[in-house]
């Protein structure tokens, strides 16, 4: 620990977008939390605030703003206190948020977070706004703009995990696919695969802090490629099989997969290794091939069936989740039917669905006109919503009856507001092999254990059980 005379600094952090971000913002916390700071989450209380923001849609950029907005009386009566935009949001706006939030002190990209600490400690001695952020795509040769992205991943702390049995572990940074509506690729970065040693180890140490299910991060994470020095080729399933044989890893995911990407060995793979979670979450976003063209989404809607077909196939018990974007530019109405039947088609286990949001300095915010009104996509949201819906509730009745393998992750939400969760006999929430969620009632001690559970009832989103006991006569365990 580092010699303080003062008292800790109470760091305050607000996260939104994908796991990414969720990531970061642990790694950053624990780097922080290294030199003395102490988490809070009273907003009130910190004397230094971070968000760490996305761009993906322009609500995710709203939000935020609005609760710059909020803190600036704050910062007004507590001028020492620290504020700091982080992440995707910070490397698309860059002064533009100095301009528009005077009262931020630091703006720092995704690839720039190893400056936090830094950058706050001299906006604080200059008394003047810092910014670090990565070139831009255009910004020098590739090799320029992929070092601007540096690598973030510093030792991991397990205190600053959200549960200690549970890890995400990046193993892709960016992303070279350049869909024209998406902001990631400005954002985020060239691609770049790290090492498989360095996963592999870090995964180890996961395991050995007693980390039971790791999550596999990756824009497309199935994109994964590294190319050692001796002219050799590590592909995602190759990496899978090295993380397999990790002594006390009992559970792998990986998201989120590209459609062409989902070759045979990786499905192969997935059926060879049983901890492998049964999951595949590979975004559609359209059925039909004029918008998937327009989209530049590298792939036709028989190429996306036959996917399906294929993992059907060689994993017939995966669940597969997509995601949809409704209303994009010269979407129509027998285009937008078309990627109703292809849910109805693939059965997916769950869609996130989305409504076109422009974003500047994408191709297709360029090249196309944002056409669809806005109730004609609030109303497409809604009508996939409940076909996807329709499909959820019957492939998870389904389970009745049956019984299924639940890592346990903690009191339900439900639980957890009744003030529940402190030992005895809760509700409880867990997720099968295939990430369908499960709630029974058990121990909290039964927190981080795999368990067998036997499904009652069932809605859309939920399977609803009971513990197994040895003696299924007792009362519950
Ligand atoms: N890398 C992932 C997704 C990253 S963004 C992939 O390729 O699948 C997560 C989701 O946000 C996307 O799958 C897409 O459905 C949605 N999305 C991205 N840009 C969007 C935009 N401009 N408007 C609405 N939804 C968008
Ligand atoms: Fe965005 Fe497409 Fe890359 Fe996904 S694959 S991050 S949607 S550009
Ligand atoms: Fe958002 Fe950045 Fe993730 S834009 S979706 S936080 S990569």
């Amino acid at each position: 620990m580092p010699d303080r005379t003062d008292s800790p600094k109470k760091l305050y952090i607000e996260t939104v977008g994908c796991q990414m971000n969720v990531l970061d913002s642990e790694l950053v916390v624990g780097s922080l939390r290294s030199e003395g700071y102490v988490l809070t989450d009273d907003i009130s209380q910190a004397d230094t605030i971070l968000y760490n923001t996305c761009s993906v849609r322009q609500h995710a950029e709203d939000k935020i703003y609005s609760a710059l907005g909020r803190i600036r009386k704050l910062k007004e009566v507590k001028p020492h206190v620290s504020i700091g935009v982080l992440g995707c949001m910070a490397q698309k706006d860059q002064n533009q948020i100095l301009r528009r939030a005077p009262h931020v002190d630091v703006v720092i990209g995704p690839g720039q977070l190893m400056r936090v600490s830094e950058l706050l400690a001299k906006a604080k001695a200059e008394k003047a706004p810092q910014m670090a952020v990565s070139l831009p795509r255009s910004g020098g040769s590739r090799d320029e703009v992929t070092a601007s992205f540096a690598e973030y991943d510093p030792m991991r702390e397990p205190a600053m995990r959200p549960s200690s049995f549970q890890a995400f572990v990046r193993i892709m940074m960016g992303c070279d696919k350049f869909c024209t509506y998406c902001i990631v690729p400005s954002v985020r970065g060239p691609e770049q695969s790290r090492p498989p040693e360095v996963i592999l180890a870090e995964a180890r140490q996961l395991a050995d802090q007693g980390v039971k299910e790791i999550t596999l991060l990756g824009q497309t994470v199935n994109s994964y490629k590294y190319r050692q020095p001796d002219g050799r080729t590590t592909r995602l399933s190759d990496l899978l099989m090295g993380l397999h044989e990790i002594e006390g890893l009992r559970r792998i995911k990986f998201i989120t997969n590209f459609p062409n990407d989902m070759t045979d060995d990786l499905l192969q793979a997935i059926r060879d290794l049983p901890r492998i979670s049964r999951y595949l979450h590979v975004p559609a976003q359209s059925g039909c091939d004029e918008m998937l063209k327009r989209m530049k989404r590298l792939y036709t809607v028989a190429l996306y069936d036959d996917m399906m077909a294929r993992i059907r196939e060689t994993v017939p018990d995966a669940a597969v989740t997509s995601d949809f974007i409704v209303g994009f530019c010269g979407e129509t109405e027998e285009s937008f039917q078309r990627s109703i039947a292809l849910i109805e088609r693939s059965r997916f286990k769950n869609s996130f669905i989305f409504k076109y949001s422009p974003r500047q300095g994408t191709k297709a915010d360029l090249l196309y006109n944002d056409d669809v009104p806005e109730e004609v996509k609030k109303r497409r949201n809604n009508d996939m919503l409940s076909v996807q819906n329709a499909i959820c509730l019957e492939d998870n009745r389904e389970f009745l009856g049956k019984t299924v393998e639940v890592l346990v992750e903690g009191p339900s939400k439900s639980a957890a507001r009744k003030g529940n969760g402190s030992g005895e006999v809760t509700q409880l929430t867990g997720r099968t092999t295939c990430d369908r969620i499960v709630v029974f009632d058990g121990h909290e001690r039964l927190q981080g254990e795999f368990i067998p559970v036997t499904v009652e009832d069932a809605s859309a989103v939920t399977l609803f059980g009971r513990v197994v006991t040895v003696d299924s006569t007792a009362p519950l365990a």
